[in-house]
C-alpha cells in the first residue's frame, strides 16, 4: 500500500535492506518556507489550529529533505488546552498556561477531551496530509504522554526541575493520580482519532521522564503509558522516554514496539538493558549536525552500525532550530545511501 513503508515494517521487526529515517522536529524553524510560512501567520496557535497550514508545514520536510517519515505537525499541549488549559505560545519563550492545576480542588474544572468536537482540526489536518502525500510514506501521529503532560499543567509553563510538578506528587498523590487517569483517558480518545484520521503509528513524547525518581517514574509514568498502549491495537507504537535511563529495563517490557532513546544512553547497554525484542530509536546529539560533513557521515555510520538492526535513525531529542540545512541533510543522505 505504502510505496516507502521501511519505517513500519522496521517498527514491527522485520528485517531491512537500511534503517529507516526520520528527525524530532523536522517540521519548523530549521526550514527557511517555514519561518517564510510563520511570518504570515499571527501566532503559532493559528498554525496550528488550520488545517490546510498544518498540511503545508507537515510536507515541507518531507520535500526538502527526503525522510522516510511525516510527523504530523501540532503540539502535545493541545491536550490539555482540550481539558480546559487553555496555552498561549509566546514568541522566543514557548508556552505558557493561563491557569494551572495549584490545588486538588483544581482538577474539578477539567473534563476528559472530547476530541471529536475539541480537536477536530487535528483529523482534518491528518486527512490533508494523508490525501498529499499519496500514499508515499507513513504518517507519524504524536501525543504527549500523561506525565509530562501533567508537569506542564502543574507548572504552567517550561521549568529547568518541574520542581512545583514533583513537589505535587509528594503532596497530593492521591490527586496526582486522578489527574493523570483524566489525561491518560483523553489521550487515548485523541490517538484513537489520530489513527481514524490516518495516522499510520504514533509517538508517546515522554520529554520529562528524566527528572522523575525510579519508583516515581513506574508509579506515575509508566503506569499511565502502558495504559494507553493497551488501547491502540492496530498501529506501532514509540515510546521516547527522554532522560530516562534508569528505566530501561522497564521500558523493555512495556507493550509498545519501540523506545526511543536519548543521546546520554549509551547503545549497547541500553540493547542490553531493554532486551532484543523491541526495536529502538536515536540517538545522535543533535548538536553534531552542526560539525563538518566527514564527522557527521561518519558518527551517523558509527552509530547505526551499534544498533546492529531493530534501528530507527534520530536524533535523541528535537533538531535546534539554528541548525545548518546542510549538515541535517548531511546526515539524512547518509542514512539513506547505506545499502
Ligand atoms: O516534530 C515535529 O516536527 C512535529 C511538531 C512538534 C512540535 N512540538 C511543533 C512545535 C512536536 C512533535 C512537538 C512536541 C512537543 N511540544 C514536545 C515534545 C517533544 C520535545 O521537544 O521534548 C514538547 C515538550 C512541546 C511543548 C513545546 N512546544 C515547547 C516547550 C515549545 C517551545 C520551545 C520551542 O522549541 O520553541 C513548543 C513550541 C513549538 N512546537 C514549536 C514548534 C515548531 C516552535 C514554535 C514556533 O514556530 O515558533
Amino acid at each position: 500500500m505504502l510505496k516507502n513503508d521501511l519505517l513500519l515494517r522496521t517498527a514491527k521487526g522485520e528485517k531491512v535492506e537500511r534503517p529507516p529515517v526520520w528527525m524530532m522536529r523536522q517540521a519548523g524553524r530549521i526550514l527557511p518556507e517555514y519561518r517564510a510560512l510563520r511570518e504570515k501567520v499571527d501566532g503559532f496557535k493559528n498554525l496550528v489550529g488550520n488545517p490546510e497550514l498544518v498540511c503545508e508545514v507537515t510536507l515541507q520536510p518531507v520535500r526538502a529533505l527526503g525522510v522516510d517519515a511525516a510527523i504530523l505537525f501540532s503540539d502535545i499541549l493541545v491536550v490539555p488546552e482540550a481539558m480546559g488549559l487553555p496555552y498561549q505560545m509566546i514568541e522566543s519563550k514557548g508556552p505558557w498556561f493561563e491557569n494551572t492545576i495549584d490545588r486538588p480542588e483544581d482538577i474539578s474544572k477539567l473534563v476528559i477531551a472530547n476530541p471529536d468536537a475539541d480537536l477536530l482540526y487535528v483529523a482534518e489536518g491528518i486527512k490533508l496530509i494523508k490525501q498529499n502525500l499519496n500514499n508515499e510514506i507513513p504518517l507519524i501521529g504524536f501525543a504527549g504522554a500523561p506525565w509530562t503532560i501533567f508537569a506542564y499543567m502543574i507548572e504552567g509553563k517550561g521549568s529547568k526541575t518541574f520542581s512545583k510538578a514533583r513537589t505535587f506528587l509528594y503532596q497530593h498523590p492521591q490527586t496526582s493520580h486522578d489527574l493523570l487517569h483524566m489525561i491518560t483517558e483523553s489521550t487515548v480518545r485523541y490517538l484513537k482519532m489520530q489513527i481514524d484520521a490516518g495516522a499510520d503509528i504514533i509517538q508517546l513524547f515522554d520529554s520529562w521522564a528524566g527528572i522523575l525518581s525510579p519508583e516515581q517514574y513506574k508509579e506515575f509514568s509508566l503506569n499511565y503509558i502502558q495504559r494507553i498502549c493497551s488501547e491502540i491495537l492496530h498501529v506501532p507504537k514509540i515510546v521516547f522516554p527522554k532522560g530516562a535511563f534508569f528505566a530501561r529495563r522497564e521500558l523493555g517490557k512495556l507493550n509498545c514496539e519501540v523506545v526511543g532513546l536519548d543521546w546520554n544512553m549509551e547503545i549497547e547497554e541500553s540493547r542490553n538493558l531493554i532486551g532484543p525484542e523491541k526495536v529502538l530509536q536515536g540517538n545522535l546529539d543533535p548538536c553534531l549536525l552542526f560539525a563538518d560533513f566527514n564527522t557527521i557521515r561518519k558518527e551517523t555510520l558509527r552509530m547505526i552500525e551499534r544498533f546492529g538492526g531493530k534501528h530507527i535513525a534520530n536524533l535523541g531529542h528535537g533538531v535546534y532550530p539554528d541548525t545548518p540545512l546542510d549538515g541535517v541533510k548531511c546526515f539524512i543522505d547518509t542514512v539513506k545511501a547505506i545499502r
